[in-house]
């Protein structure tokens, strides 16, 4: 069997180091690895809409900024599919057809809706569109068959209602749907990486992100004003590290060449930990080794998206030839549907000749 995968974001922002950290750098080595036979990225505007529908702007000025972060974090469009979703509408036929498999209580029960909705206060009336994205991402991830979905911990009551519909699907019309399986990232610090308030998620809404395109400047005040340990008053006290969100990120980013090259005091990550646990180690300290280190991370990655943002024409190509290379795949996926759910009335002549035999029978 082919080896796919498909994964997508909805276009509501720019990319951050969460989601750098938790989703992007697995996509980059998964795309490297040279182990799958197709790889489908989606911006996912559908999705986007069903809680912005009031905000079509926000979406659509989000469809460039999100592509730019793919391609400057190392996504290259010769190896992976870069799609728009709402150009497929295929995905939206599949997603009616699904409908019928799937209960109101099912919709209901799913946690990462559950909690969404009470984010946006939907829970008086929860419009249509919104309680049934999970239809529609099942879709998404059916249309292009994919074998595997790297995603964030949050989205696995996604993939679990997915698995649910295929299994239910091919239960009924026959075996047509491909079965996926979910991937996460390794470690639990790349699966939730916390915002620079020390919150337990890096997150738009709360304000507490690091953006992949963020300038030298604005890194460098979000570094110097990130939560650290609250009891560690003067320098002489001792430190905690654990939920010190400067020792987290080190954690995720720093090297042993960090230290040679800007710490040269310390041997590694343990000692300069050991160091704050005793006590006599500022927080200054920590946090300009931490802003050299995610300058440097972060630099390229900056400038290869604002050389692209001066070639947007490029980009611009780059989804457009994505997403017509993606249509096809859905197109037969959604052909095979309805043959397995006979309506697939005028796509060949079967059908013709079935009621030619019955009806000349009498
Ligand atoms: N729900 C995902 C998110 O909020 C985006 C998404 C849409 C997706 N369709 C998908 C992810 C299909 C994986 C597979 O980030």
């Amino acid at each position: 069997m082919e080896k796919i995968i498909l994964t997508g974001d909805r276009p509501t922002g720019r990319l951050h180091l969460g989601h750098y950290v938790g989703s992007l750098k697995n996509r980059v080595a998964l795309q490297e690895s040279g182990e799958f036979d197709k790889i489908y990225i989606m911006i996912a505007d559908a999705q986007a809409l069903t809680d912005n529908f009031d905000n079509p702007s926000k979406v659509r000025d989000n469809v460039m900024e999100v592509a730019l972060d793919y391609l400057a974090v190392g996504i290259d469009p010769n190896k992976t599919t870069i799609l728009v979703q709402s150009e497929v509408s295929e995905l939206t036929e599949l997603t009616f057809y699904y409908m019928n498999l799937v209960t109101l209580s099912r919709l209901q029960r799913n946690p990462t809706v559950k909690n969404e909705i009470s984010l946006r206060g939907f829970e008086k009336s929860i419009p249509v569109g919104f309680l049934n994205y999970p239809i529609s991402q099942a879709a998404d991830i059916t249309a292009f068959g994919a074998t595997c979905v790297p995603v964030g911990v949050d989205q696995l009551p996604m993939i679990e209602q997915t698995r649910e519909i295929v299994h239910s699907f091919n239960n009924i019309y026959g075996e047509t749907l491909v079965m996926p399986e979910a991937k996460i990232p390794d470690s639990e610090l790349e699966q939730r990486l916390p915002g620079t308030d020390g919150k337990a998620k890096m997150s738009k809404s709360l304000g507490n992100c690091i953006y992949l395109s963020d300038d030298e400047e604005t890194i460098k005040k979000k570094v110097m004003s990130m939560y650290t340990d609250p009891n560690h008053i003067k320098v002489e006290d001792p430190g905690q590290v654990e939920g010190n969100v400067v020792f987290i990120y080190l954690d995720v980013f720093a090297r042993d060449e960090d230290f040679a090259k800007y710490l040269p005091e310390y041997k590694n990550l343990d000692e300069l930990k050991d160091h704050y646990r005793r006590g006599g180690l500022g927080d200054m300290v920590i946090k300009k080794f931490l802003n050299n280190i995610l300058q440097d991370f972060l630099r390229p990655i900056r400038e290869k998206r604002e050389a692209l943002s001066q070639n947007i024409e490029y980009v611009y190509q780059v989804l457009k030839d994505g997403t017509l290379d993606a249509r096809k795949q859905a197109s037969k996926t959604l052909n095979r549907v309805k043959k397995a759910m006979k309506i697939d009335y005028f796509e060949n002549d079967e059908f013709l000749k079935e009621i030619i035999a019955k009806y000349q029978e009498k």
